[in-house]
């Protein structure tokens, strides 16, 4: 094996803030830092700080500026789009049911199951297919004349796979129903043009595409009523209370301006990298499997089953081997749980223990790329000694 390095191959948990984009927040913290609801000119400032930032999204969303809500991040945006417009719905007589996917971000299936289980919504639960992918006819099919809020994810955060979102929003709007989708992983590399996708709410998280944790946004189409899911000031048109976070939000606009001003770039970078982690593990990695779509998937993500290992016991491997990578369970030490969206896909649970995510970002080089597919190489086979080396001693 070469010489040791550290990887970051994590970018789908989340990215480095942009230098460029930590300047273009640092006079929001120390020099303009009124309250961006006070009259005084301080105040006035940091309000127009927050406006400037709001054009800036809504331009690249093709929206206008008054259809974007700032929110403390991805898991917000998902909580205010589908409590918001389900509760809004019930209290305007109209239905209680909820379309959703078992492939969705916790923040999007908590949120849904809380409404079925404390408030008495129903909901259903639209099958995917291997690859994680969505069926529009089963989509149409799960809409009936009670359904008032569909959520599908846009890029699925452990398998990479795309959504036909502007298909899916088509039938949805077209049958009265809102449709969001979860864009957290999409943004910074796919379209976010909503009238493109078609959709009426859409959620992003800044950290995802180099800008600061802890804030997002979340795109309400106009005319959709959304109920507040945390009340207190008018902020936000009275949809999201609470003080401004502008330096955050000076961030989150730069960091998404420059990611499309240099989207076809990056994408391009992205896929080459994303492409030599998928031959490279595939080739030198024995029975080791995709999971998600190989092309209709997100530029920077790869992941991966090996069947007969330990993801917790693998990422620890690779740690410490300088790679930093992600598994698609939810892992305890000791205690793998498979992952819910995995086995929704039909991935038997001893497979989905042995998965793994690989995600690349702006600064990944080929070389890096190397080195990561000969250390998950090195560390898999290791494992499977290991691990066999056990199965024998148990049996003699
Ligand atoms: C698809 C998706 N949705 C939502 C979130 C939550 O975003 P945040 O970390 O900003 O709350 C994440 C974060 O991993 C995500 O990947």
């Amino acid at each position: 094996m070469t010489a040791r390095r550290d990887v970051y191959l994590d970018h789908s948990a989340s990215t480095p803030v942009d230098p460029r984009v930590l300047e273009a927040m640092a006079p929001y913290f120390t020099e303009v830092y009124g309250n961006s609801s006070s009259l005084h000119s301080y105040g006035r400032r940091a309000e127009a700080a927050v406006e400037r930032a709001r054009e800036t999204v809504s331009s690249i969303l093709r929206c206008k500026p008054s259809e974007i809500v700032f929110t403390s991040g991805g898991s917000e945006s998902d909580n205010l789009a589908v409590r918001g417009a389900a509760w809004a719905a019930r209290a305007q007589g109209k239905g209680a049911h909820l379309v959703t996917t078992p492939v969705e971000h916790s923040a999007v299936t908590a949120t849904v199951k809380q409404l079925v289980t404390v408030q008495g919504f129903s909901m259903t639960l639209i099958p995917v297919s291997r690859t994680g992918q969505i069926d529009v006819e089963d989509f149409v099919s799960a809409l009936s004349a009670e359904t008032t809020v569909a959520s599908v994810i846009y890029a699925n955060n452990e398998v990479g796979t795309l959504a036909p979102i502007p298909q899916l929003a088509t039938a949805a709007r077209e049958r009265g129903v809102i449709f969001h989708s979860d864009a957290v992983q999409a943004a910074g590399q796919l379209s976010l043009d909503v009238n493109e996708l078609g959709v009426d709410m859409l959620s992003l998280s800044a950290h995802k595409f180099y800008g600061p944790k802890g804030v997002g946004a979340l795109y309400v189409r106009e005319g959709t009523a959304i109920s507040p899911t945390q009340s207190g000031g008018s902020h936000e048109r009275g949809m999201r209370a609470g003080t401004h976070n502008t330096p955050f939000i000076v961030g989150m606009a730069e960091a998404l301006r420059i990611a499309y001003e240099e989207q076809a770039e990056r994408v391009e970078h992205l896929r080459r990298r994303r492409n030599a982690i998928i031959d490279g593990i595939l080739t030198h990695v024995p029975d080791a499997f995709l999971t998600g779509e190989r092309e209709l998937r997100l530029p920077s993500h790869a992941s991966f089953i090996f069947p007969g290992v330990d993801s917790s016991q693998l990422l620890m491997h690779l740690d410490m081997r300088g790679v930093a990578a992600s598994g698609g369970s939810a892992c305890k030490t000791g205690s793998p749980e498979p992952s819910s969206v995995l086995l929704a896909m039909g991935i038997s649970e001893a497979d989905a223990i042995g998965s793994l995510r690989l995600s690349v970002g702006v600064h990944t080089t080929l070389e890096d790329v190397e080195y990561a597919v000969s250390a998950v190489k090195e560390s898999v086979s290791r494992l499977r000694s290991v691990s066999s080396k056990l199965r024998s001693a148990r049996l003699s």
